[in-house]
C-alpha cells in the first residue's frame, strides 16, 4: 500500500509595512530606477522596521496559513524555519516561532540553504511526513535580508527586501499533494555569495557579498536542470505545468526558465516587482499571492525551483 503523501493544505505570508521604492533608494545610493528594472524587474521592496524580527514576519505567515488551513497551532508536529537572517545566531528562530504559536508537540528547527531554504524546508517536512514521524508540519520561509546589506555596495543593495511565506503540510492519502522534490549544492562555488562574516569567523554577521554575473551563470544552468530532472523523475512533461512558481532573484532568470519551458508568461507568478528578492521567502510568498488570487486551483500542477547561496538548488513539483 502507498505511504501517505504530503498535501498542502494552507498558505498565507506576511510583508512588513514599509515600502522602499527605487526612486527613493536612488536618493542614497549611486544607482537609477532604470537600471533597476533593466537588470532585475524589481521596483520596489519592503524593509522590516526597527526591532522587527525574522521571527515576527515567520510568525504571521504561520498564523496566516494555519488559519487558511483551519489547522489549530496545537496540532503541529513539525515547524521549520527556513531562513539566512535568524534572530539571534543561536537558537534556531523556530523555535521561538515555535513558542509564538504556543505549540508544545513535536520539534522546530532552521534550516539554512540561502535562497533555496524553502525547497530544501518543503522537501525535508515532506520525508518526515512520508516517512510518518510527522502528521503536520508548517515550513516557513522567513528573512529581513535588509539587515545584511552594505548599503554602499550599489551591485547588492538594490536586490533584495524583507517577508515571509508559509505553508501547513498535512499526511494525507491519493493523488494531490507533494510530488516530488530534488536538492543539490555545489560547495565549491561557496564564495560566489556570502556573507562577509560569521560567529566562527569575525563574530560579527557581516554583509552579503555577491559576484552576481558568476551566480547569474550558475542559476540558468542549475535550474533548468533541477527542474527538468523533477520532470523525468514523475514522468510529467512541460506542457503539464500549469504554474511555475520560482524563486523572484532576477525577471531576467525567470523568463529565461519558463522560455526553457515553453511556458508563456501568463503562467509565471512573478512578484518580484513588488517584493525584489526575499530569500528564502520568496517562493512561498509568491505561492500565497497565487493560492489567495485565486490563479492556482486544486488540480493544477505547480512547479518551484530557486537557486541560492551555497550554491543550493532544487525544485519541488505539487499537484495543488
Ligand atoms: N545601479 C547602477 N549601476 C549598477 C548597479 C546599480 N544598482 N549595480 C551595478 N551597476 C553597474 C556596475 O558597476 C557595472 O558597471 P561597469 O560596467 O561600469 O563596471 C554595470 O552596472 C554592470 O554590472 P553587472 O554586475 O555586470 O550587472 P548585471 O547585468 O550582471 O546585473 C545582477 C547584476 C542584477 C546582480 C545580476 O548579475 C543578477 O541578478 N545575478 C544573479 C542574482 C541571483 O540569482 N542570486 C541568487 C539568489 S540570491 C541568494 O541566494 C541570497
Amino acid at each position: 500500500m502507498a505511504g501517505p503523501i504530503s498535501q498542502i493544505v494552507g498558505t498565507g505570508s506576511y510583508l512588513p509595512e514599509r515600502i522602499l521604492t527605487n526612486h527613493e533608494l536612488a536618493e542614497k545610493v549611486d544607482t537609477t530606477n532604470e537600471w533597476i528594472v533593466e537588470r532585475t524587474g524589481i521596483h520596489e521592496r519592503h524593509v522590516a522596521r526597527d526591532g522587527e524580527l525574522t521571527s515576527d514576519l515567520a510568525f504571521h505567515a504561520a498564523t496566516r496559513a494555519l488559519e487558511a488551513a483551519q489547522v489549530l497551532p496545537q496540532e503541529v508536529d513539525l515547524i521549520i524555519v527556513a531562513t539566512t537572517t535568524p534572530d539571534h545566531t543561536f537558537p534556531a528562530t523556530a523555535t521561538r516561532v515555535q513558542a509564538m504559536l504556543d505549540t508544545r508537540n513535536g520539534f522546530a528547527f532552521d534550516v539554512q540553504a540561502v535562497c533555496s531554504g524553502f525547497i530544501y524546508g518543503l522537501s525535508i517536512a515532506d520525508n518526515f511526513i512520508r516517512s510518518g514521524q510527522v502528521r503536520t508540519a508548517v515550513v516557513i520561509g522567513a528573512e529581513t535580508m535588509t539587515r545584511l546589506l552594505d548599503w554602499n555596495d550599489r551591485g547588492t543593495c538594490v536586490l533584495f527586501g524583507d517577508g515571509a511565506g508559509a505553508v501547513v503540510l498535512k499526511a494525507g492519502v491519493g493523488e494531490r499533494g507533494i510530488l516530488c522534490t530534488h536538492l543539490h549544492s555545489n560547495g565549491h562555488h561557496y564564495d560566489l555569495l556570502h556573507a562577509s562574516g560569521g560567529p566562527s569567523w569575525t563574530q560579527t554577521a557581516g554583509y552579503l557579498r555577491m559576484q552576481g554575473k558568476e551566480v547569474f551563470r550558475h542559476a540558468v544552468v542549475n535550474l533548468a536542470s533541477v527542474v527538468d530532472e523533477a520532470l523525468k523523475s514523475t514522468g510529467l512533461e512541460q506542457k503539464d505545468i500549469d504554474w511555475l512558481v520560482p524563486h523572484q532573484a532576477n525577471r531576467r532568470i525567470i523568463d529565461g526558465t519558463a522560455k526553457k519551458l515553453g511556458l508563456p508568461p501568463s503562467r509565471v507568478v512573478l512578484t518580484i516587482e513588488k517584493h525584489a528578492n526575499t530569500s528564502a521567502a520568496s517562493v512561498p510568498l509568491a505561492l500565497d499571492t497565487a493560492v489567495r488570487d485565486g490563479r492556482i486551483q486544486p488540480g493544477h500542477l505547480v512547479l518551484m525551483e530557486a537557486m541560492g547561496g551555497g550554491l543550493t538548488w532544487g525544485a519541488g513539483l505539487v499537484r495543488w
